[in-house]
C-alpha cells in the first residue's frame, strides 16, 4: 500500500510556517501531495491530514469510539475540565451531548435573537463619524456579552461585570506569548500552573457562584437560560449534571463558542469590505434571509475559523488510496476541505452566490466539522451572525482603511485576519432599527 506524501521541508520549517503562516504552509502541502499528506510539526508528532469529502465523511461516520478526539491531550484540557463535550469520548460524550443538545434546539434559538439584537445596537450606539478600529474586539464583546446573558443567564449587573472582567483577563492570557510556554508545562504535568491556574480558578468562583445563585433563586424550569435548562436536565438514569460537570460545559460554551463566533463576523466584515458588489447586494437586501444566508455561508467557508481537527484512530482507516495504521494522529483539514477546488471553481474568491442556489454539502463545507462531534453551537452561531450582521449594516456604513485584504493569522487554533479587520465608519444612524418581528429561521 502506498504510504503517504509528506511535504519537503524540514520540519522546523513546517513548524514555523505553522506559526507564522499557516495557509501558505496548508495551500503548499495540498500542491505538492494533493488531497491527503502528512505534516511534521517540531518537536511533536507527524500528523496526517485530507481534504477530500469521500475522506471526511469516512472519517466522521466512523463509529465514535474508533476516532476519539485528540482535544483530551491538548492544553485546553485542564481548562475545560474532564467533563467537558470537547475532551470526552465514547459513551461520556454521548450522554454530555444528549443533556446540552435541547438546549440548542431551533425553536430555544428564538428566545435569544432579542439578546444579540440588544447587544449589538448597544455596542453599534459607542461608534461615531470617523473612528477608525478594529471590529474583532468589539465583535468579541457582543458574543461575550450574548454569553454572559444567553447561557451563563447572569441578570445581576456587578455580578456580570466581575465574570466579564475575569474572563477577558483569562482570554487575553491565552493570547499572550507566555501563555505558549505554560501551554508546553501545562501538557506535560496536565495541570493549570502559574497564571493560567490563577485566572481560571478566578473564573470558576464566580461560575459556581452563579450556579449556587440560580438554584437558589428557584423556577429554573421557567428560565430561558442555558445554565437553567442544563440544570433541569436529566440523563436516561434520571440523574442531573452535578456542579462540576455545568461548570465544565460553562467554560467549553464560552471557550468553544465565543471567540469563534466573533472571528467569524470579523471575517464576514473583512471579506465583505474586498467584495464591493457583495456588501452593495447585503446592504440593499439586509431584509431577507437569503442573501444574508448565502454571505454566512461564503465567510465560514472561505474563513473557517477552526482550520483543522484531530483524530486518533483506534482502527486502521483508509483516507484516499492511503491505510493510516492505528497510533496515526489523523485529521480533517476543514480550510483544505472548504477550499477544494474539485467542490469549488474559483476557491480563493469570495462568491455568495455560490451558496444562493445550492445548500452547503454536509461533507464538503465544514466550518463546523461534522458526525457526532459536529458544533453544537452551529445554528446559535449562524444566528448570530445573521443578526449582528443586520443590525450592523441597517445602521452603519463602514469602509476597509487598507483595501489589501488582511491575511490569515493563527492565534492559538485558530485563523483570524490579521488587523482584526480595521475599518473606518463613515456614517452611522443614532437611531436603532428595531424591527417590530425577529427574524429568525
Ligand atoms: C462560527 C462559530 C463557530 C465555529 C466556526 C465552531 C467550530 C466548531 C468545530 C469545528 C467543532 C468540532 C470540533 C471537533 O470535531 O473536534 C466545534 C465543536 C463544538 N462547538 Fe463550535 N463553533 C462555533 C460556535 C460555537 C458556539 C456558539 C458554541 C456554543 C455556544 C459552540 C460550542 C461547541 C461545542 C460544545 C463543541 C463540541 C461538540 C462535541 O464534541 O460534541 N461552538 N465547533
Amino acid at each position: 500500500m502506498a504510504s503517504v506524501p509528506e511535504l519537503s521541508l524540514p520540519p522546523v520549517v513546517q513548524t514555523a510556517r505553522w506559526i507564522f503562516r499557516p495557509t501558505l504552509l496548508l495551500d503548499r502541502a495540498r500542491e505538492e501531495c494533493g488531497d491527503v499528506f502528512r505534516l511534521r510539526f517540531f518537536p511533536g508528532r507527524a500528523l496526517v491530514l485530507t481534504s477530500d469529502p469521500a475522506d471526511v465523511r469516512r472519517l466522521f461516520t466512523a463509529p465514535p469510539e474508533t476516532v476519539p478526539t485528540a482535544t483530551g491531550n491538548s492544553p485546553i484540557a485542564p481548562l475545560v475540565g474532564e467533563h467537558s463535550l470537547l475532551t470526552l469520548n465514547g459513551p461520556p460524550h454521548l450522554r454530555q451531548r444528549k443533556l446540552l443538545l435541547p438546549s440548542f434546539h431551533g425553536d430555544r434559538m428564538r428566545a435569544y435573537a432579542e439578546i444579540i439584537e440588544e447587544a449589538a445596537n448597544d455596542r453599534i450606539d459607542r461608534w461615531r463619524e470617523g473612528d477608525v478600529m478594529r471590529l474583532q474586539p468589539h465583535m468579541s464583546a457582543i458574543t461575550l456579552e450574548v454569553i454572559l446573558r444567553a447561557v451563563f443567564g447572569v441578570e445581576d449587573a456587578a455580578r456580570q461585570t466581575e465574570l466579564r472582567t475575569a474572563i477577558e483577563n483569562l482570554l487575553l492570557y491565552t493570547a499572550s506569548p507566555r501563555a505558549a510556554i505554560t501551554a508546553i508545562r501545562t501538557l506535560r504535568t496536565g495541570e493549570l500552573v502559574g497564571p493560567f491556574a490563577r485566572l481560571a480558578g478566578e473564573m470558576d468562583r464566580l461560575l459556581y457562584d452563579e450556579i449556587a445563585a440560580h438554584r437558589q433563586r428557584g423556577g429554573l424550569e421557567e428560565r430561558e437560560d442555558i445554565l437553567s435548562l442544563m440544570m433541569c436536565a436529566r440523563d436516561e438514569d434520571g440523574e442531573s449534571m452535578t456542579d462540576v460537570e455545568l461548570r465544565d460545559e460553562l467554560v467549553t460554551l464560552l471557550l468553544a463558542g465565543h471567540e469563534t463566533t466573533a472571528t467569524s463576523l470579523s471575517w464576514a466584515f473583512e471579506r465583505l469590505l474586498r467584495t464591493p458588489h457583495a456588501l452593495a447586494r447585503l446592504t440593499d437586501e439586509i431584509e431577507d434571509d437569503a442573501y444574508l444566508d448565502a454571505v454566512i455561508h461564503e465567510t465560514l467557508r472561505s474563513r473557517p475559523v477552526v482550520p483543522i481537527i484531530g483524530r486518533e484512530p483506534q482502527e486502521p482507516i483508509a483516507f484516499g488510496e492511503y491505510e493510516l495504521p492505528v497510533g496515526t494522529f489523523a485529521g480533517a483539514s476543514l480550510y483544505g476541505t472548504n477550499h477544494n477546488p474539485a467542490v469549488y471553481e474559483d476557491p480563493k474568491a469570495f462568491i455568495p452566490e455560490r451558496f444562493l442556489d445550492r445548500k452547503p454539502d454536509t461533507y464538503a463545507w465544514i466550518p463546523f466539522g461534522g458526525g457526532i462531534r459536529r458544533c453544537i453551537g452551529a445554528a446559535f452561531a449562524q444566528m448570530e451572525m445573521r443578526l449582528v450582521l443586520r443590525a450592523v449594516l441597517r445602521r452603519v456604513r463602514l469602509e476597509a482603511v487598507d483595501p489589501a485584504p488582511e491575511r490569515i493569522r493563527r492565534r492559538n487554533i485558530t485563523f483570524v485576519p490579521q488587523h482584526g479587520t480595521t475599518v473606518r465608519v463613515r456614517t452611522v444612524d443614532r437611531a436603532p432599527a428595531r424591527p417590530e418581528a425577529v427574524a429568525v429561521s
